[in-house]
């Protein structure tokens, strides 16, 4: 520790929508998560995230994917914002885009994604109705490292949501996305503080591999 308190891990943040997770992040930094949004980037130039980080003073880039000809053209470009942004760890936020492998290698052990199920359950979309249409009686959301293939990398951290007999996909979604305010800034935090590894596919905590 300085005088100026713990060193601030460098991360940039992803989005493509709304930014709940965004705004629970920027609060968490402002109560002392010790974490510094170098930059706010979303691929939709209309998404509400982006206002949530200018309010808080924070940079914005639109890399909008329709200005380039193929998926690998664009990661590239959007890996040079994130490198030149200084950041260690790329944290998706409702970021709704597939990531070529090539990418994902790229920031392999230091790319976070949150998904609204209890993965494995539920990879892909629509995961408040599909656990809806399965009769699931339990609902949720998971942290975890992103590997190449889609809402499978290893988890860190999971919330638990039950679901009651009159949910709606949005009620529950409604639930689930207030748990993914408490979980996201907390596996952030584990990573800041550097208690948190990818170490040779498995997830560790304390250098002990985290079992959801
Ligand atoms: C969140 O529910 C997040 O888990 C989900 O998108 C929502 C974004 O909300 N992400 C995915 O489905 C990724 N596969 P937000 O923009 O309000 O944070």
């Amino acid at each position: 520790m300085s005088a100026t308190g713990p060193r601030k891990l460098p991360i940039v943040v992803l989005i493509s929508g709304s930014g709940s997770n965004l705004q629970a992040i920027i609060d968490a930094a402002q109560a002392g998560l010790p974490v510094e949004i170098r930059a706010v980037i979303s691929n939709k130039a209309e998404a509400y995230g982006l206002e949530r980080a200018r309010q808080a003073g924070i940079t914005t880039r639109v890399l909008n994917h329709k200005d380039y000809p193929d998926r690998e053209s664009y990661d590239a470009a959007l890996a040079a914002v994130i490198d030149d942004c200084g950041a260690e760890l790329v944290v998706l936020a409702g970021f709704m885009r597939i990531l070529s492998d090539g990418f994902v290698r790229r920031y392999e052990g230091r790319m976070l994604n949150i998904h609204p199920s209890l993965l494995p359950r539920h990879r892909g979309l629509d995961t408040h109705a599909r656990a809806l249409a399965a009769g699931d009686a339990v609902h949720g959301a998971t942290v975890h490292f992103v590997s190449p293939e889609l809402d499978a990398g290893p988890i860190i951290l999971q919330a638990r949501v039950p679901v009651q007999p009159n949910d709606s996909p949005e009620s529950l979604a409604a639930r689930v996305l207030r748990e993914e305010h408490r979980i996201y800034p907390e596996a952030i935090r584990w990573f800041a503080e550097g208690r948190l590894k990818l170490d040779q596919g498995r997830a560790l905590l304390d250098g002990k591999p985290i079992s959801p």
